[in-house]
């Protein structure tokens, strides 16, 4: 099968030049959602000023508070008006009093089915004066991206009991990847891959390959070597294309070797639909209200969102400043509580640079 640009659609398809103005959904969520939210919603509004658009913000309180109180995870007439927002700003998911897996599946996988998110974005970029884990390794080699599939594999919860409650019980959990799933997935990275422009080398990590470009180069690598080389030789990597559960694994190492958690943004993208972009840590209840989270991979996810919904020359700015916001060596690390500035002083010193 050989692939034209017609036949595949791309994030372009549904951005309208003309528009100015966009209704954001803000889901704040648990934790140090919330405080790392703010800082997002900070260089949002700086960015919107300077490049002359507006957004509205629409807040949701969903969450584990309005869960604990109400007993309500995601209101079907909440669905339905998030399913008209241009966007959605999330900041995170997960309540110490709450059993682990009822929020993660009832609100964030849900959104992501729900809109049919299919693809989960995850850049990864060690910017300047970022400390990595790996010796010897500069921003020039670790600058790759992952692109996840984010509505298939395990995490569509096929599967069920047998004999439940005996002895003889059988537990069965499917991994189903469809044709169309996989097809649309491999496609969105293919043109990723062209549009980065850069080593436009293609890897697939643990699947087999089904479609070709042309100009794209491709590559396989099993997911445990594709583990291997991210510390050993991360330079080889340019784009990611990978499923969904293995996605979720080398995206947490990945962050990792770009300075961690802090850092590490991340979009949930239907490109013919509504988008979700999310810092991809967790909710960090143990640094919640004490001003001493990281609000970079927020303020990341804020510039993805921005690239996303057509404000390119937005996004490049926020994700410029972030870089010399950095460089500037004002940031001391990116760990909560290390980072020599407070969240807010994070926050303040990104918009300052737009
Ligand atoms: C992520 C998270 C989620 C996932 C959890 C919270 C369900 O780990 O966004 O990577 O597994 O996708
Ligand atoms: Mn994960």
């Amino acid at each position: 099968m050989t692939p034209t640009s017609t036949t595949a659609k791309t994030s372009q398809s549904k951005q309208n030049p003309k528009k100015t103005s966009y209704k954001i959904a803000v889901i704040a969520g648990d934790g140090t959602g919330p405080e790392v939210v703010k800082e997002g919603l900070k260089v949002l509004n700086q960015a919107s000023k300077k490049h002359n658009f507006k957004l509205d913000f629409v807040y949701y309180d969903l969450g584990g508070e309005r869960f604990k109180k109400t007993g309500e995870i995601l209101p079907e007439s909440v669905l339905a008006e998030l399913k008209e927002a241009d966007s959605i700003f999330l900041g995170a998911i997960g309540h110490p009093d709450v059993k682990p897996g009822i929020l993660e599946k009832g609100l964030l996988l849900k959104l992501r089915f729900e809109l049919d998110q299919y693809i989960n974005l995850r850049p990864v970029k060690l910017y300047p004066n970022v400390e990595t884990p790996l010796a010897n390794k500069t921003p020039e080699d670790i600058d790759f991206i992952v692109v996840r599939e984010n509505t298939e594999g395990l995490y569509a919860g096929a599967g069920g009991f047998l004999r439940r409650g005996t002895q003889h019980e059988v537990a069965i959990q499917e991994s189903i990847n469809t044709r169309m799933g996989v097809e649309r997935c491999i496609r969105y990275a293919f043109e990723l891959t062209r549009r980065r422009n850069r080593k436009k080398t293609l890897t697939l990590c643990g699947k087999t390959n089904v479609l070709i470009y042309a100009d794209v180069k491709t590559d396989y690598a099993h997911v445990d070597a594709t583990c291997m080389w991210m510390v050993k030789n991360p330079e080889w990597f340019d784009v990611i294309v990978t499923d969904n559960m293995f996605g979720d694994i080398i995206t947490d190492l990945a962050a990792m070797i770009q300075g961690g958690m802090g850092i590490a943004a991340g979009g949930n993208l239907n490109p013919q639909g509504v988008s979700m972009f999310e810092p991809i840590g967790g909710s960090a209840p143990k640094y919640t209200g004490k001003n001493i989270i990281n609000p970079l991979a927020a303020i990341g996810a804020a510039g993805m969102m921005l690239e996303e919904i057509g404000q390119r020359e937005a996004a490049e700015a926020v994700e410029h400043a972030i870089s010399q916001a950095l460089a500037s060596g004002k940031i001391k690390s990116l760990a909560a509580g290390k980072m020599g500035l407070s969240t807010t002083e994070v926050g303040d010193l990104v918009a300052s640079l737009i």
